[in-house]
């Protein structure tokens, strides 16, 4: 056996036996249990009273068709119409917080603030009432990958003034529900916008600029977040008393051995996700650790600056603490190791960070390549975020498991992720002191999953997409984390 094996076999053995045996800390009595979802993938309702085309009706409409079986979110779970029964599964769940996002095109069809949809905004009033009649709080995502098809042609993200539209709308949403909604959060997930639309064209709006579009659009999108934090501070934080998050997508990255170059490696992996994309609402900048590999890969390939755009000063000043609360979106963990002969004319995300990284085979499948369970962790991705920004407020917006089958509805795998990672959470909160507030299960139910369109189910309440009613039912899931919500214990029985 290599070292290599070794070591995961050790990993392996030390943790799954750990994973076992679950904490029976109670949870505090204010941590917030909750369920997201996101427009394009709940509501449906795509051309109804007055929404705009985003670049997901586009992508859908138009191909390239790289949707499973050409699925389209046209319907989705039909939540535009079946908002109140949704709400009604929330309640029963007995949920503290509901997290969706708002569609921009909805609300503003053309994605300008000059023309608004009563329409639009009076669907959000409806559902934001409908919540809190139910003692639900909204957590409102303002952009979760739906950008208006307008703005799209100009560019989106790679256009600076994405920065102004974006503050416009942000403003808007502020302004017509700020006096119900309390919890913000701007972007969901820098990695999957940026490296998947703008980078390697996985996901819309497709382009395809590896190393250069995907850092242009993380330099704006961290600037819009600053402009949609500095509007809610100047003009409504004082009456509305909410705050303003952003949502990161992190991987924990676990080096593949000892070996100085592999844990540098790992920690340039979580530098290119935090360093990115955190450090600057925080600190004011991208990480020296960042900065520096891109502007040394750049250089040696002949550019005259760093193919990532630098913050000016006062770019700096203007991101600086404008981040309330960390979103933390986290699913699975993998290894890292360092690439022996880095191709230095290689641009990208993927590649800058001179890195490999895998899954290991002795981890349990889900239903997606790209998921593994991996429950230690959780634990150790929060303790790295509370070492390095100083014990910042975490929320964590979403966290679940995927199965393939048309219709699990005793989903115990699905029950064990659930359980195993919230007992990481726990024990990251009790033993190493990490400031999470709040848990947030992906999914309330089963819905578009983006590329996979209806075949990945992340739902704890399965959807009947062959039904014009999209039936709704309830999953072993859903019952288990009623469970927890109720007693705020994972196991037996609890200790204060
Ligand atoms: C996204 C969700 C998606 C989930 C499962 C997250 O990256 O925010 O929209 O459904 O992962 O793939």
């Amino acid at each position: 056996m290599d070292q290599l094996a070794v070591l995961i076999c050790f990993t392996v053995f030390t943790f799954t036996t750990a994973d076992d045996a679950v904490n029976t800390k109670a949870f505090p009595k204010d941590f917030k249990f909750g369920v997201a979802t996101a427009s394009y993938q709940i509501e449906g309702g795509w051309n109804e009273d007055g929404k705009g085309e985003n670049i997901w009706d586009h992508l859908v409409h138009n191909g390239p068709f790289i949707i499973k079986h050409n699925d389209t979110g046209d319907i989705a779970c039909d939540s535009y119409h079946k908002y109140k029964e949704d709400v009604r599964m929330l309640k029963d769940l007995g949920v503290n917080h509901y997290r969706f996002s708002i569609s921009w095109s909805r609300l503003l069809p053309t994605g300008f603030a000059n023309k608004v949809n009563p329409a639009g905004v009076q669907y959000y009033k409806s559902l934001i009432k409908e919540l809190k009649a139910n003692g639900i709080e909204p957590f409102v995502t303002l952009y979760h990958w739906d950008m208006p098809q307008p703005i799209q042609e100009l560019g989106g993200f790679l256009n600076d003034n994405f920065v102004d539209w974006f503050g416009d709308y942000a403003e808007l949403c502020f302004k017509h529900f700020g006096d119900e909604v309390s919890n913000w959060l701007t972007f969901n997930e820098p990695i999957s916008t940026c490296q998947q639309g703008y980078g390697n064209a996985v996901k819309a709006p497709l382009i395809h600029s590896p190393g250069i579009g995907e850092y242009i659009c993380g330099k704006n999108m961290m600037l819009a977040h600053a402009r949609a934090w500095h509007i809610y501070n100047d003009k409504f934080r004082s009456k509305q008393k909410g705050s303003v998050g952003f949502v990161v997508d992190s991987l924990w990255y676990e080096p593949s051995s000892n070996k100085t170059e592999d844990v540098h490696a790992a920690e340039m992996k979580r530098q290119f996700v935090w360093g990115l994309y955190i450090n600057p609402l925080i600190n004011g900048d991208h990480s020296t650790m960042v900065k520096e590999q891109i502007a040394r890969r750049s250089k040696q390939q002949g550019f005259k600056r760093s193919r990532l755009p630098e913050f000016t000063e006062k770019e700096q000043k203007y991101l600086k603490g404008t981040l309330d609360v960390i979103g933390l979106n986290h699913y699975s963990t993998v290894l890292v190791s360092a690439q022996e002969k880095p191709d230095p004319s290689a641009m990208g995300f993927f590649v800058d960070c001179e890195a490999n990284e895998w899954k290991s085979d002795d981890w349990e499948k889900s239903g997606s390549d790209w998921l593994r369970v991996v429950p230690w962790g959780i634990r150790k991705l929060l303790k790295w975020i509370k070492d390095n920004f100083n014990n910042h407020k975490i929320i964590i917006t979403e966290n679940g498991y995927s199965d393939r089958e048309p219709k699990l509805l005793k989903d115990d795998r699905r029950i064990h992720y659930i359980k195993s990672y919230l007992s990481n959470i726990r024990d990251a909160m009790e033993k190493d002191g990490v400031n999470v507030i709040g848990y947030t299960l992906w999914s309330l139910m089963d819905n578009f999953e983006w590329t996979s369109g209806y075949t990945e189910k992340l739902g704890i309440h399965h959807v009947d997409f062959n039904s014009s009613n999209r039936t709704r039912t309830k999953k072993s899931s859903a019952e288990f984390y009623k469970k927890v919500i109720a007693t705020r214990c994972l196991a037996e029985k609890c200790t204060a």
